[in-house]
């Protein structure tokens, strides 16, 4: 399935839940989202379903999100049976870390190998100051044990300035000493936001440079995304940068998104989107739903548009909803 500007979309990511067991201040907050009555989600058989017709139009790799996925009941036997699917070759996790050592025998079980762990900050107080919640231990403590269980790691941090920004050089540190990736994502202006100011990424490596000698960039792609990763001689691990604000990769994506209510979306920033849950309910048959994905995917933008802050579709699109 290519778009209209011939890139070839084999890339979905599946928000299975909205709720979410942190409350990140830039993503949902302490008031928490207004969550969707489980019916208006699409159940893991309705998703099961879709991620076949997904598969036979060429999407490939899937990426559980959601919301926390793991906070959702029977999520690792669903990941099981999509792994199972012809066609899909990789299926991964983002999880916020809070129950991952608990499920982590199972997830390598169900052919998961690889995890992004969402972490800001290795203070726990930072970290609590910004998920709302005291898990740092739990986090950490799954990072830790899915290291020595062979998954890769990826950790994700957004940074916030003034908030988290100090912490830079410890997760450089942490990414030489430990067989992780520490990928640092620039703040996108989605949800409410606005009260934060992200950091780019010129600055971060400026100061990462002053920690760890020798970084480079890493040619040979390491992921299925924008990530641009960097590695040195004396490192164990990797560092990246995620610079969806000030470099744009678009020309390069090759994803589609479908929220946790069945909203298939062509880009992150775009207000489109299709909702294929009312087709599956509405007892629309194969063919129409493949139809329907093929035209979200024509409607990918050429690039984001996430310069322009007054763009309203970001404002009602909070990551919980859509799953990074
Ligand atoms: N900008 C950048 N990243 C975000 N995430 C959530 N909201 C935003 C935002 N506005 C991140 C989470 C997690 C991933 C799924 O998305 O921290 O790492
Ligand atoms: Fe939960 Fe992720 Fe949102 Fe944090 S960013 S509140 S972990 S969904």
């Amino acid at each position: 399935m290519k778009d209209s500007f011939g890139r070839e979309i084999d890339y979905l990511r599946l928000s299975v839940t909205d709720r979410c067991n942190l409350r990140c201040v830039y993503c949902m907050g302490e008031e928490g989202v207004e969550w969707k009555p489980h019916c208006e989600m699409l159940s893991f058989e309705e998703l099961e379903r879709l991620c076949f017709l997904f598969s036979e139009l060429g999407i490939k790799k899937i990426k559980i999100t959601g919301g926390e996925p793991l906070v959702k009941k029977g999520v690792v036997p669903f990941i099981a049976r999509v792994r199972h699917i012809p066609g899909i070759t990789d299926v991964t996790l983002t999880t916020n870390g809070v129950l991952l050592e608990y499920y982590l025998d199972e997830l390598a079980e169900a052919g998961v190998s690889s995890v992004n762990v969402s972490l800001d900050s290795l203070d726990r107080r930072t970290f609590q100051r910004l998920s709302g919640r005291d898990e740092f231990d739990r986090v950490y403590g799954a990072i830790q044990a899915a290291v020595r269980k062979n998954f890769r790691v990826k950790i994700n941090a957004v940074l916030l300035r003034g908030l988290n920004d100090a912490g830079i050089e410890d997760f450089a540190l942490f990414a030489r000493d430990n067989e992780v990736s520490v990928r640092f994502i620039e703040l996108m202006p989605l949800g409410t936001v606005s009260a934060y100011e992200m950091v780019p990424t010129g600055e971060v490596l400026e100061k990462i440079s002053r920690v760890i000698k020798g970084l480079t960039p890493v040619s040979e792609p390491q992921g299925n995304g924008p990530a641009v990763y960097y590695a040195a001689p004396d490192m164990k691990g990797k560092i990246a940068f995620i610079s969806a604000m000030s470099s744009c990769f678009c020309a390069t994506c090759t994803r589609l998104r479908l929220d946790s209510l069945g909203r298939l979306k062509p880009c992150l920033s775009s207000g489109l989107s299709r909702d294929l849950k009312a087709l599956v309910r509405g007892g629309a048959d194969n063919g129409a739903l493949k139809e329907a994905i093929r035209e979200t995917a024509r409607l990918k933008p050429h690039a984001h548009i996430f310069a322009d802050r007054t763009n309203a579709a970001l404002r009602d699109t909070a990551m919980s909803k859509i799953g990074g």
